[in-house]
């Protein structure tokens, strides 16, 4: 347990109504807070030759590399990134000092006066020079059955090339930390997905033990992944300012900073090499993916093995070489985004699919269906389908729902539809439940249960599930089931909220806690109830050749996207989504519609609108009117249908659900462009422009 005592935010406890009590960390005063506002490079590769300082007015400072008192790295998957930049500096934006005071706008006059001199080196601005540098962070690679041999004896073979592009969050509530050194301990305070993730990340910079840090969540307004691993950066920022200052220190970033600044999903370049036989089908495919990690590797290497083991969708390629590299840009650094590395990659195989089928002369869905993955199938890392594959369902439905065969068929130019198959690895990837093995607490107090989880509520819904598993199994009304506050003074450490696990994992370690409580209900006032996450004995993966079960189950999903384009300007305007999911068993349907329309939409900014470009390191869309996301009038009509089908390890038989939605879009979306213009899609974002051109060489 922690020394320190705790001192919990004003928390507002799952409102029935829309209250507008919540305090987002903006909106917490802290007694004698001061400001930070972070100077960043301004050049994408360079030596820091000299920085120039003003002399500084009372109570105002400057925080550096100079006052890190443990490890100025930020402690992650790979921890490279600097909390503050030494002699050199890697990327536009990269933190190198803080000015520290009580005034923001005497902040921003310090900051104006600052002056840094840089003598620049070559830098890296892309993949296609990253790759001719062999500038490489991570590189894997696995294989399956015999590709070399069936390349040879194939009948024909395609190549074929996809991009996909670099993507901001957007979450509504940009990224805001605030430090509090007293009495010997370190207190942070903020919106964010992983208390400790930041707890390890602070222990690392002050040198520190963990029982003197406690991380506490204020409201959190969205995160999608980029509230992941960044947070650990502000914290530990704002962590030794307090420490300099012996004041509580508050960093909010306004929407340009945040965007300049903050990890974004990796652009992608993935090739093929499809060996066909006589029949026409995928024997063997050799998939080359290469994604853009930014500066700095941090959790890429994890991105590209999601990446690398939804490579192959849900299909069965039975001979299969799979190779992944992170490659290192003087970029703004890629990081976690809803999908990890998934989305990037299932659109290239799904666009593959749609392209060769449309070559071939045969209907997409019909060429999909005879690749399908089954139960008892080897996965394409020679672990095992262990579950039914309901795929066949899935797809029955959604063409009773849509009628997408009939469409295809008849689509006239500006006009089409077009269909996706996806599925979503549930949890962590390979042996990361195996190596975290989440913690949960549930206590009986009189009629009240208490959830001491670390999963955090960012928008999706959690604690509405989680409370909902509990008061089920105890069958209590839901206002007598209440999380612990996310503080990791009162909590234990359940792992972070990532990886679609919350629901599948922590909830399905919930469930366990209140089957026991419920046996033991009457024996005391208070009783509490401690599980540990074991991964099940059956999954094996070898983690260095990439071999077994990557996840122990899967979602599944289908998406069908009808579009009209306008014939002058281009642009696509997605009239509906057809969508059909097995989820497992849904916990809360509401919650999980919510997830659905979003992720939906997400997917389609992604495909459509959302242009991020980073020529020579530096952002051209760093502010909302820059970067377009969709607003609720871009929103199609949503149908949406699940199949059931439980799983066997998850609460009442729920898998995963928060990433799937996102992932299915994207390909749908493409597709029915490709069926307007019958012409083959393979680069995402489609913008007009690309379109435009595609349409010229049509012939
Ligand atoms: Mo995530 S992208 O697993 O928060």
């Amino acid at each position: 347990m922690k020394n320190c005592i705790s001192k919990p935010i004003n928390r507002v406890d799952a409102p029935a109504k829309i209250s507008g009590k919540a305090k987002y960390i903006g909106d917490i005063h802290f007694e004698n807070q001061l400001f930070a506002k972070t100077v960043r490079s301004a050049r994408a590769k360079a030596k820091i030759v000299s920085i120039k300082t003003p002399t500084l007015p009372d109570d105002y400072y400057i925080i550096d590399k100079n006052d890190i008192p443990g490890i100025n790295r930020m402690r992650t998957v790979v921890s490279d990134h600097p909390i503050f930049a030494e002699d050199e500096v890697n990327y536009i934006g990269q933190p190198i000092l803080l000015v520290v005071g009580p005034e923001r706008e005497k902040i921003y006059e310090i900051v104006s006066q600052i002056k840094i001199k840089y003598k620049d080196e070559a830098a890296i601005y892309n993949l296609e020079e990253a790759e001719v540098k062999k500038a490489v962070f991570t590189e894997y690679s696995y294989s399956k059955g015999e590709p070399k041999a069936t390349f040879q004896h194939a009948e024909r073979i395609i190549e074929d090339e996809y991009r996909t592009g670099r993507q901001e969050h957007i979450y509504l509530e940009p990224q805001g930390i605030t430090g509090d050194y007293k009495d010997g301990c370190m207190y942070i305070y903020g919106s964010l997905q992983c208390p400790f993730y930041i707890e390890g990340a602070i222990q690392d910079v002050l040198g520190w033990d963990s029982d003197r840090i406690r991380i506490i969540q204020s409201t959190t307004g969205g995160a999608f992944g980029g509230k992941e691993e960044f947070p650990s950066l502000m914290a530990c920022q704002v962590a030794v300012a307090s420490i300099k200052t012996k004041r509580p220190v508050k960093m909010i970033y306004d929407r340009d900073e945040d965007i300049i600044c903050s990890t974004k999903r990796h652009p992608s370049i993935v090739r093929y090499k499809a060996g066909l036989n006589k029949n026409n089908e995928v024997v063997a495919l050799d998939i080359d993916i290469k994604f853009d990690a930014g500066a700095y590797s941090e959790l890429s290497p994890v991105v590209l093995q999601r990446g690398m083991f939804s490579a192959t969708g849900v299909y069965n390629f039975p001979n299969l070489k799979v190779r992944g590299r992170n490659f290192m840009t003087n970029n703004v650094p890629s990081g976690a985004f809803r999908g990890f590395g998934a989305p990037q990659t299932i659109f290239s195989t799904e666009m593959l699919m749609h392209n060769i089928a449309v070559k071939l002369g045969t209907n997409p869905l019909d060429y999909k269906i005879r690749h399908l993955l089954k139960r008892g199938y080897p996965t394409c890392t020679s672990g095992k389908i262990r579950d039914e594959v309901k795929l066949p369902e899935i797809i029955e439905k959604v063409e009773k729902m849509s009628w997408y065969r009939r469409k295809i068929g008849k689509h006239k130019k500006f006009k089409g539809v077009g269909l996706s198959l996806f599925l979503h690895g549930c949890g962590f990837t390979g042996k990361g439940e195996a190596t975290i093995k989440g913690k949960i607490i549930l206590k009986k107090n009189g009629d009240t249960v208490t959830l001491k989880v670390s999963s955090v509520e960012m928008g999706q819904g959690a604690e509405t599930c989680l409370r909902k598993i509990v008061a089920h199994t105890l069958s209590l009304p839901m206002k007598k089931v209440i999380c612990e506050t996310i503080d990791t003074g009162l909590i234990p450490n359940s792992g972070p909220t990532v990886a679609s696990r919350t629901i599948m994992i922590v909830g399905g370690l919930l469930r366990q806690a209140s089957l026991e409580l419920k046996d033991r209900w009457n024996d005391a006032n208070e009783i509490e109830i401690s599980k540990t996450y074991k991964h099940p004995d059956f999954l094996s993966w070898d983690d260095d050749k990439f071999e077994g079960d990557a996840y122990p189950t899967y979602s599944w999903g289908t998406n069908v996207a009808e579009i009209e384009i306008d014939p002058v300007t281009y642009e696509i305007d997605v009239k509906k989504i057809t969508a059909v999911y097995d989820v497992g068993v849904p916990i809360d349907e509401k919650t999980l519609e919510g997830q659905i329309q979003g992720g939906i939409v997400q997917g389609i900014g992604w495909a459509t609108i959302e242009v991020m470009n980073s020529p020579k390191g530096k952002l051209t869309q760093h502010n909302l009117t820059d970067y377009k996301i969709p607003t609720s009038m871009d929103v199609p009509e949503i149908e949406c249908e699940f199949i059931e089908n439980p799983y066997e390890f998850g609460p009442f038989g729920a898998k995963c659900a928060g990433e799937l939605p996102f992932v299915g879009a994207p390909p749908a979306v493409a597709a029915a462009v490709s069926n307007a213009m019958s012409v083959p899609i393979r680069n995402i974002p489609i913008t007009p422009e690309y379109l435009m051109e595609l349409d010229k060489h049509e012939d």
